[in-house]
């Protein structure tokens, strides 16, 4: 009886710290008027919801891809769509013209791409600097696990080719960070710069004219 009563009170723990990690309400639609905390946007109120809320209609035409990498965007995160705050998935339309790529980038979740038109040459790259790269095809999907750096490039030969994937990811806020981005898109000292990726000042200045940088 004892032990019984014992098992009886240790489900009960179990089931109680159990159910205390799971979330009071079913959904919660951002409310931007409101900062953003470490777990997403407070919600706004259920009652002026509609099905719209949930719905995104944006991935259905290419993203603007005038920009170096001749890369075409279209983000279903949390500031496009509300509706994902808190629910820990996300989801991106990538256009990548010939000559294009997604340059080497990581963000803080795991990302899972689907190749619609390729070739694409996809791939990352792990803490003990292995690259783990191949070509994907239509119908390919390929993951890159979370922190890693990884990259894909359009490898079409014919001059109209469009690369086209989507990409899901395991937040609605992944904390994109690109690497040519984060050196040469901003102010940090040319000097800086040179000293810490070993390129010279040409190169350099070159890449800051392209992304936007200063100093
Ligand atoms: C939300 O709904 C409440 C209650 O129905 C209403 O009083 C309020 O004005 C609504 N707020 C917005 C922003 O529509
Ligand atoms: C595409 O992006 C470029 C560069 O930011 C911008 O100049 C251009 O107006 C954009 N085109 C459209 C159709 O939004």
């Amino acid at each position: 009886m004892v032990i019984l009563r014992v098992v009886f009170l240790f489900s009960l723990l179990v089931l109680l710290t159990v159910s205390s990690a799971i979330s009071v309400v079913e959904f919660c639609v951002a409310d931007f008027n409101y900062p953003v905390g470490p777990a997403g946007y407070p919600c706004k109120n259920p009652a002026n919801l509609t099905v719209d809320d949930f719905i995104f209609s944006g991935l259905g035409v290419p993203g603007n891809n005038s920009n170096p990498f001749k890369l075409g965007l279209t983000y279903a995160i949390d500031k496009t769509f509300p509706a994902l705050n808190g629910l820990g998935i996300s989801m991106l339309r990538q256009d990548i013209a010939v000559g294009g790529v997604v340059p080497i980038h990581s963000h803080r979740v795991s990302e899972l791409i689907l190749v619609i038109d390729g070739p694409i040459v996809s791939g990352f790259i792990d803490g003990n600097n292995v690259a783990y790269y191949k070509t994907l095809n239509k119908g390919d999907i390929m993951i890159f696990p979370q922190g890693l750096l990884h990259f894909q490039v359009n490898m079409g030969d014919k001059p109209e080719f469009f690369a086209l994937a989507f990409v899901s990811l395991n937040s609605a806020n992944p904390g994109f960070q690109t690497t040519t981005c984060s050196l040469f898109a901003n102010d940090l000292p040319s000097n800086v710069i040179e000293k810490i990726t070993l390129l010279d000042a040409t190169q350099v200045h070159k890449m800051k004219e392209l992304f936007g940088g200063s100093n």
